[in-house]
């Protein structure tokens, strides 16, 4: 019989010493990429394979190349933000066109495939829980096809979309352009009726699948419990965010180059490149310190709300900070 408590003792002294001293800035141009039974390329941004400590969640991008068409396969839930190319997927029997800033949500165990109908490489991120769905016993990852060469045949079974919602009423896309835009909403005069979360901090802000408060707030019709792609927020040049402090989230840079200050120490990032607040409590703040506007896209996962409802004394510190440092 092993010492198992002297093992937790050990465990515990690591992670204090690992979490919040890994790596805070995944660099999209130093991906390591491989090819898989679902993707014919894939690269991991932030989780525990590139050596992030997380809450058992990881940042994936992945390419599928013109004529191409992904595995299909079923796991726990999934949240995809579409960067390149056009095509659809079939969800749970059901197809989903998309294109660049489509968001789609995998509900937990759905099978899914995504095919890319155009003639450019078609380019997504997703983001997974697959090792914390593990280390709770409930996670299973099935394979039921493997990535393959598609000259159509996936569109001669599913011809056309239905529907963005799922018969049971969620949904599972969105393209950017019918996402909720703050800034529009507050310049034609709707902010006081209901001010939309932090909108003055932010040059814009796009309502994906909502989040901050719980990912689970069925903005725009989705029901993401376990994964949320939340905003996507835009900075004007030389402009800053507010500094405030919360648990694991993650952002991935879409346009332009700036850089965050993580627990008082500065890292740099540029289009391409992931930012991991990590998973303890995290003072952080973003900075747009060039001449053009950035735009990231926010990532939560449901875990770290399960951990704040327990977390006595949990405070995302965010007005306190604000009131002092401005
Ligand atoms: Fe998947
Ligand atoms: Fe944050």
């Amino acid at each position: 019989m092993s010492d198992f408590y002297r093992d937790w003792l050990r465990e515990s002294a690591r992670l204090d010493a690992v979490v919040g001293k890994g790596p805070v800035v995944a660099r999209g141009s130093g991906l390591k990429w491989i090819e898989t039974p679902q993707d014919v390329r894939t690269a991991m941004l932030i989780g525990e394979a590139t050596g992030f400590p997380t809450q058992g969640t990881a940042l994936v991008k992945a390419e599928i190349p013109a004529g191409w068409r992904s595995g299909r396969h079923s796991h726990g839930e999934e949240g995809i933000h579409i960067l390149a190319g056009t095509g659809f997927s079939v969800i749970d029997g059901a197809r989903y066109d998309w294109k660049p800033g489509t968001t789609l949500h995998i509900p937990y165990g759905a099978s899914h495939q995504h095919v890319n109908t155009g003639s450019d490489s078609a380019v997504y991120l997703s983001a997974v829980t697959h090792d914390l769905d593990f280390a709770v016993k409930l996670g299973r990852l099935d394979q039921l096809e493997e990535k393959a060469r598609d000259d159509g045949e996936l569109a001669r079974r599913h011809p056309a979309e239905r529907s963005q919602f799922a018969a049971d009423g969620r949904r599972i896309s969105l393209h950017l352009e019918d996402a909720i835009d703050e800034r529009a909403r507050r310049l034609a005069g709707h902010e006081h009726q209901r001010p939309g979360k932090g909108a003055h901090r932010h040059a814009g802000i796009w309502i994906l699948m909502g989040g901050s408060e719980s990912p689970s707030d069925e903005t725009n019709g989705f029901r993401a419990k376990a994964v949320a792609i939340t905003n996507i927020f835009e900075e004007a040049p030389h402009s800053g965010s507010h500094k405030h402090a919360h648990t694991e989230a993650m952002l991935y840079v879409l346009e332009g180059r700036g850089y965050s200050m993580i627990d008082g120490k500065r890292v740099d990032w540029e289009e391409g490149d992931a930012v991991h607040v990590p998973p303890r409590m995290t003072t952080h703040e973003h900075f747009n310190d060039s001449d053009a506007r950035t735009r990231t896209l926010r990532i939560e996962f449901g875990i770290r709300f399960f951990y704040e409802a327990l977390w006595r004394g949990y405070e995302k510190l965010q007005d306190t900070l604000e009131a002092s440092s401005r």
